[in-house]
């Protein structure tokens, strides 16, 4: 039987980075010889892309905090069952731009204390944490500026504004304090060549060669 291969995820708030480290990393492994499979939450399946359109656009209060967190499960168990874990299973090395832990800080502590209800959900219908997280972290207000140039048109997370990217900032930090044996925290404020060779050089660490 073939080796699952590794899952390795990107976290961090919203204009960190991670899009454009997850490509770097992907890159960098196929120039390596490997096979990844690049892909992100919500979405990453023909029916999770349908929600993340549902969740991304609209009113910033167009869901509570409650139905925000079924429709991310939704998404995520429809994502782990068609794309993650088929190619886990082919020994490919996934790498997913946003995971569960975007819910746990997200949903699981931003308007309310949620995380409980999070984390139960999460046992009950996903069940699965990455082999390595690299959590992105940098100034709020310099991320936002990145993010608020790009305008995409999802930003529905992004109109909280700053104070819920401070938020959120800490969420993710106490996470990897939470998790220190995955999760890897990365300085986003610097040259994207350089912060992709240090998350190259903790992947080569974590496996034995390029899948
Ligand atoms: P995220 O996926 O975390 O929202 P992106 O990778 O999409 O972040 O980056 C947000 C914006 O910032 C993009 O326009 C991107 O080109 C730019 N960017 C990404 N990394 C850096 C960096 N290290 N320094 C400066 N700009 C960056
Ligand atoms: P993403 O497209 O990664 O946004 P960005 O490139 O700005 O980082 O993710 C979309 C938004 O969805 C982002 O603001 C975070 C939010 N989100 C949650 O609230 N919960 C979740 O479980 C996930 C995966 C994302």
């Amino acid at each position: 039987m073939a080796l699952s291969g590794l899952f390795i995820t990107f976290e961090g708030i919203d204009g960190s980075g991670k899009s454009t480290q997850t490509r770097l990393l992907a890159d960098r492994l196929r120039a390596d010889g490997g096979d990844p499979l690049l892909t992100r939450e919500p979405g990453g399946s023909a029916g999770a892309e349908e929600i993340r359109a549902l969740v991304l656009t609209g009113d910033p209060d167009r869901w509570s905090a409650e139905t925000e967190l079924l429709l991310f499960n939704a998404a995520r168990r429809d994502h782990l069952e068609k794309t993650i874990q088929p190619a886990l299973d082919a020994g490919r090395t996934v790498i997913c731009d946003r995971f569960a832990d975007s819910t746990r800080v997200y949903q699981g502590a931003t308007r309310g204390d949620l995380r409980a209800t999070v984390d139960k959900l999460h046992a009950l219908m996903i069940g699965r944490e990455p082999d390595l997280t690299f959590i992105i972290d940098m100034d709020p207000e310099e991320a936002l500026k990145r993010g608020l140039a790009r305008k995409s048109g999802e930003d529905r997370f992004e109109d909280f504004g700053l104070g819920f990217q401070e938020t959120l900032r800490h969420g993710f930090l106490s996470l990897a304090h939470s998790f220190p044996q995955r999760c890897a925290v990365i300085d986003g404020g610097r040259d994207p060549a350089q912060i992709a060779s240090e998350i190259a050089a903790h992947v080569a660490a974590h496996g034995d060669g390029p899948a």
